[in-house]
């Protein structure tokens, strides 16, 4: 069946519904090339504009999800259960979560990628680790499935070919924010990869693609729709992301935290979304546990060893540290009560954690510490945060930004909330 492509970018500017012909058709032209960047472009444009019914979301991701190739691990002994996070700043719970998960005889396919802006990659934080391999071919990520239970790895390019060509087009046409678009890119990629279970962890906040709770709601509940529309168990967990997460931001920095949390330890932020993100991954296969239980006991650190070693990673290897640090004071004395994720991931992202270009390295060894989380009692003078990096030149901005980041008040302000909602 063939279209003009043209009329199917007004029939969407005047708000009408296209057909699931229309989007499939819409979808695997476009991949193949045959519609161009500028008619997607507008496609794009009328879609953030004029949104999508519940049908068109759900046939717009099944089309992109049919651009290529669908992993299949119904074969495997035990049930499979995937976390999806929309991204923020000291986000590494992946790292401590699908050796958690797994450690409940779960297998855990996460299938990630690359930082790109403030919020940093999962795998750049695991290639922090001398030796770790993050491409494996779909035997190894099958067998290793298998035998360990969690997989980090890097997506293929066989996955959803069409989100990719359509994302590197929203991000330069201003049609990222769409809902229907964020949530069937998302999704694409999440049901390809061949996961029967989902969570989705939907953060708000300064850090966050979703700067509000409504808009953070909206979207959870597309996602979650999406999902069940499609048979995959899906649920969504709301949670904050106006601070950092944690007190480690950076590659191997944020690699030591997750082993301090495996250990049993940790800041108690980043165990609380680790546990009720596992809890929600197990119950959705049908597991009741507590999974605090796991890291205290030692058993989800036994998975992480085997997993990293999997992936040839050492997982005693010493992690990288920048050559040059610098410590930031507290300006007054009083409570913090505030210390904005953005300016925090974005100073760390300029001293060098991130990339500005898909092409560049990051350094895996830079990135803030910070002493003091939002709420907490402080002196003038008091170590606020340490910046690191191997490239001092990067300090002035980075600085002026981090500085930015921090705010005092006389009063102790309330207690940050950090599970804000459920969508199931
Ligand atoms: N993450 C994705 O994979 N796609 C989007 O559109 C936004 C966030």
């Amino acid at each position: 069946m063939s279209f003009s492509a043209v009329e199917l970018i007004i029939k969407k500017r005047e708000k009408q519904e296209l057909s699931s012909d229309e989007i499939r058709w819409l979808i695997d032209s476009y991949t193949k090339g045959e519609i161009a960047d500028e008619q997607m472009s507008a496609m794009a444009m009328a879609i953030l504009l004029n949104g999508m019914e519940r049908r068109e979301i759900l046939d717009l991701t099944m089309a992109m999800i049919d651009s290529g190739e669908r992993l299949e691990f119904g074969g495997l002994e035990k049930p499979t259960v995937d976390k999806h996070s929309t991204g923020g700043v000291g986000d590494k719970i992946t790292l401590p979560l699908a050796p958690l998960v797994a450690s409940y005889g779960v297998a855990v396919p996460q299938l990630s990628g690359r930082g790109l802006g403030h919020t940093g990659g999962t795998l750049d934080k695991l290639e922090a680790i001398p030796g770790w391999q993050a491409s494996l071919s779909n035997t190894e990520l099958y067998s290793q499935l298998a035998e360990v239970g969690a997989v980090v790895c890097a997506a293929g390019s066989g996955l959803a070919p069409a989100d990719r060509k359509l994302y590197a087009l929203r991000d330069v046409t201003g049609t990222v924010e769409a809902i229907p678009l964020i949530a069937s890119s998302i999704m694409s990629k999440k049901i390809a990869e061949g996961t029967s279970a989902l969570v989705l962890d939907v953060k708000v906040g300064s850090g966050a693609f979703m700067k509000t709770l409504d808009r953070a709601g909206d979207l959870a509940k597309v996602l979650v729709q999406i999902g069940k529309d499609a048979g995959v168990k899906t649920s969504a967990l709301l949670t904050d992301m106006s601070t950092p997460l944690g007190l480690k931001i950076g590659n191997a920095l944020e690699v030591e935290e997750s082993l301090e949390v495996l250990s049993g330890g940790g800041p108690e932020d980043v165990v609380e979304i680790t546990v009720e993100l596992a809890r929600e991954m197990l119950s959705l296969v049908g597991i009741e546990a507590d999974p605090r239980e796991n890291l205290a006991n030692g058993k989800a650190m036994t998975k992480w060893r085997e997993m990293i070693s999997a992936q040839g990673g050492d997982p005693d290897a010493p992690m990288a540290k920048a050559k040059e640090w610098h410590t930031i004071r507290a300006s007054s004395s009083g409570y913090l009560s505030r210390l904005d994720a953005l300016a925090v991931g974005v100073a760390s992202w300029r001293l060098g954690a991130g990339r500005e270009r898909k092409e560049d390295a990051v350094q895996f060894g830079a990135g803030i510490e910070l002493h003091k989380q939002l709420g907490d009692e402080v002196s003038a003078g008091d170590a606020l945060m340490t910046l690191y990096t191997d490239t001092p030149e990067k300090f002035e901005r980075a600085i002026a930004l981090a500085e930015s980041a921090a705010e005092f008040s006389e009063s102790k302000p309330p207690k940050r909330e950090l599970i804000l909602g459920r969508i199931s």
